[in-house]
Formats: structure tokens, sequence, C-alpha cells
């Protein structure tokens, strides 16, 4: 493509010269001599066929250049990445891996690999920002928009939505976690398995306390009756680094101020006030805890 577009600037730019500087006769009747205007004709004609044929031959390289791009990442898998105020529904399809499973705010890939995002948004315009890894991909309602992720190394990457989306729009952020193959498959499996079944009073009592209060309203968790979707998936909660969208660490301690109170740490989130009794808090605290 550069050669031949060298050619075609040599060819203009020199048609252009002799066009300036050859030497012509001053008489007015010499320009309208009916040998020079077919003479002229065909000379645009003859640039407007040899630029189409250019074009057409450009067509055609970058018909064949996207194929083979497409098909070197052919067998990579994909994940779906749902915008909602304001956290990261995260969705690994099948059937590229063996099943479908649904996480929030925290991306796994396997470091190395090309994974395809497909984005959606639930409800306003987010945008997709992992700096380290790749560019801005806005996530529109009504409009499927997709990005590449690869990351060279094992680590872990953060992302942040980079587009205004309401009042906790800087409290929505998202880790995008490259691991070693095993460790992705080790990490895949464990979130394809069921929650964990209580096996003591306190989180047996815990168990009890989210299906009987609110959070079964909002929440899903696999393996329970729990199965809302409007909150995050909390079938692994434990296994995630954050909670409330990259804002806090996952401890025990953010964990009871988010059940509490999140409004007074992210005001505006859909998470309501829960008011339990401190015995309550805790075994639920001690459920949450086993979702690995
Ligand atoms: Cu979502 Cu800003």
């Amino acid at each position: 493509m550069l050669w031949i577009a060298a050619a075609v600037f040599v060819v203009v730019i020199g048609t252009l010269l002799y066009g300036t500087f050859r030497r012509r006769p001053s008489s007015p009747e010499f320009e309208e001599r009916p040998t020079r205007k077919r003479g002229a004709t065909r000379a645009i004609a003859a640039g407007a066929v040899a630029t189409l044929l250019i074009l057409f031959v450009y067509l055609v390289f970058d018909f064949s250049v996207g194929h083979a791009l497409g098909a070197s990442r052919r067998g990579a898998f994909e994940i779906e990445l749902i915008g909602h105020r304001w956290w990261w529904e995260v969705r690994y399809l099948a059937p590229a891996l063996p099943a479908r499973i649904t996480t929030a705010n925290e991306i796994h890939i396997p470091a190395g690999a090309p994974v395809l995002v497909r984005l959606r948004s639930n409800d306003v315009i987010h945008s997709l920002w992992v700096p380290d890894l790749t560019g801005k991909r806005d996530l529109i309602p009504g409009k499927r928009t997709s990005i590449w992720l690869q990351a060279a190394t094992p680590g872990v990457y953060r992302g942040q939505c980079a587009e205004f989306c309401g009042q906790q729009h800087a409290k929505m952020a998202l880790l995008v976690v490259a691991d070693s193959r095993a460790d992705f498959d080790r990490w895949y499996a464990g979130q394809v398995a069921s929650s964990a079944v209580p096996t003591d009073s306190v989180t047996m009592r815990g168990r009890q306390v989210f299906l009987e209060n609110a959070c079964a309203l909002c929440h899903a968790v696999r393996g329970t009756p729990a199965a809302a979707t409007i909150g995050p998936d909390l079938t692994h909660l434990a296994s995630r680094r954050t909670i409330g969208a990259g804002l806090l660490q996952n401890t025990r301690g953010n964990l009871a101020g988010w059940v509490l109170d999140a409004q007074s740490i992210k005001p505006g989130v859909d998470m309501p006030p829960n008011h339990l009794t401190p015995g309550d808090l805790q075994a639920l605290l001690a459920y949450l805890e086993t979702l690995r």
C-alpha cells in the first residue's frame, strides 16, 4: 500500500509540476482546439479509472487482512460485560468455555490470550477503560459494542467507568485479573461450582437471614432459592477482591458496613439500608464469607 501510494504521489505531483511549468502558446484559439479538449477528457477518465482500480485492490487487501486477523483469534472466548448504575455484571459465555457463569466487578482472563469482551448497558451510557490494557469503549443502551482484552503478563489491572453515568460514576471501578492458564482454570472451575452449603449452625442461620431479608430480593446465590438479578450475583462473593464495584476491600468489616448502610458509602445505589440484629448480622457475614 505504501509503494502504490508513493507511486500515485509521484505521478500526481509530476503532472502538477508539468502543468505548472510547461511552456504554453499564448494564442487563445490554441486552448479551444477540439483535439486538446478530447485529450484532456481522456486523461481525466484514465485518472478516474486508475483511482477506482487502486481502491479496489486496497479493498481486497483490507478484506483479506481483516479475515486473517479474525482467524488468528478464533478459539478465544467471549465475556459479556453489562454496565449497571453503578457496577459491572460479568458473564462468561458458553460454548467456548464449559459453562455459563455470572460474576461482578472482577474479570478474570488468562494472561497472554486474547479475550473478546462484548459490551452492553442496562441503563445509561458507560465506558470501559482499563488503561494498562486497552483504550476506552462505550457501553451503549440498545447497541452492541465489543473490545479485545489481552494482558501480556499476569497481574491485576484496574479499570474504571470512563463516561459520566450519574452520581456514583466515580465509584464504578472493576478489576481485570490476568492469571496464568492453570490459575485461570482453577478460578473458573471454582466459579462454575454451586455456592457453598452451610455446615454449622452460624452459617445456616446466616443463610436463613439472607433468604428471609431483602438480600434475596435483589441478589442471586446459585444453589439457593435466591435468583434475583437486580444486584450482583453473590454465589462466589468471597472470592472477589472488592465490594461496591472496586470501592472497598472485601473484608468482614467493610462488608458489614455495606450491608447495614450502603447509602452512606455510595449514596444513590440500589442497595437499601438493612436493619439487622447484631446476631443476625454476624451470622450473615459468616455465611457470606463461606461463598468462596
Ligand atoms: Cu458508569 Cu460512569
